[in-house]
């Protein structure tokens, strides 16, 4: 055998030997699983990190809207979709997203804080998201928290919700004891926008945002499970390991309202996009 045809048997070698590695060392993240239960589909997307997880979800969103430049959103606040506001705002200055069209309906809101108030989620979704990208802010609904009358407030924002038939898609994190928007552990399934009161850890949690304990927001206005799923396509992002046992409980588990998450088992159009963290818990079972 000639110098060339050895070498030439040494690269093809090689080239067999890093495409078994490859195949050996796939990561285990980049698997979707999807199942099937009847009709319905729970789609699993496993992604590394946070920001995985914020890129995926904030791809679903962009073909979400490429696809239907007027949809609704529904949104969410808390510290889970901030990375995907961001990927979505870096599509946006990339040219590749257009929000003039899209209108949105926000999950929840504090009651007694005004919508300039900076622990407000209203200010939070103009300082992460509604700010930075070409959206119509007449279009974006937020519950009222400056409303007193909670049964006037709850009606009116169901009627938002009702009026756009729903979203289109409902972007939702995951509360490390299962709840979804406000809709906290209890006997029953909430069906309306309803105010809630929020449980002291809820509060313990936030005291860190305010003054005083005292400061802190006692109760919220939150869309109701019935909100929920009337979109027609639900996305939760969820990461870290302190919401392993939520997912598990949640989308692994029976549905019950004492883990409010395992509704969405019975929506038709599911996605949960969960880092290995916050799998690590139902790993075996994918
Ligand atoms: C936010 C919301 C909440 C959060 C949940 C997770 O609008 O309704 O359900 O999604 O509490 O919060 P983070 O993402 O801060 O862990």
């Amino acid at each position: 055998m000639g110098k060339t045809e050895k070498i030439a048997g040494c690269l093809f070698i090689l080239l067999i030997f890093k495409s078994m590695l490859y195949r050996m060392g796939k990561r285990w993240y980049d698997y979707e699983v999807i199942i099937r239960k009847g009709v319905r589909i729970m789609r699993i997307i496993c992604a590394k990190d946070y920001q995985d997880v914020s890129r995926k979800a904030a791809n679903i969103i962009a073909a979400q809207i490429q696809l239907k430049p007027d949809c609704v959103l529904g949104l969410a606040t808390g510290s889970s979709p901030v990375g995907t506001y961001q990927e979505l705002i870096r599509k946006y200055e990339a040219g590749d997203l257009d929000f003039s069209k899209v209108s949105t309906v926000n999950l929840d809101e504090y009651v007694g804080l005004n919508k300039d108030h900076d622990q407000s989620y209203a200010y939070f979704m103009r300082n992460n998201l509604f700010d930075h990208v070409n959206i119509d802010q007449a279009n974006c609904n937020i519950p009222n928290g400056m409303n007193p009358d909670a049964e006037g407030e709850c009606a009116r924002y169901d009627a938002v919700i009702a009026g756009f038939g729903g979203a289109d898609l409902q972007l939702l994190g995951l509360g490390p004891n299962g709840h979804i928007g406000f809709n906290e552990p209890s006997d029953s399934f909430v069906k309306g926008t309803n105010k809630v009161e929020l449980t002291k850890a809820t509060i313990d949690a936030n005291a860190r945002f305010f003054e005083s304990w005292d400061d802190v927001p006692k109760f919220a206005y939150t869309m109701g499970i019935g909100g929920i799923m009337q979109a027609k396509r639900v996305l939760l992002v969820v990461n870290g390991e302190k919401k392993a046992q939520a997912v598990k409980d949640c989308f692994f588990g029976p549905i019950k309202p004492q883990a409010p998450g395992s509704i969405l088992q019975l929506h038709p159009d599911f996605t949960l996009v969960a880092d290995e963290a916050a799998l690590s818990l139902v790993k075996d079972l994918l």
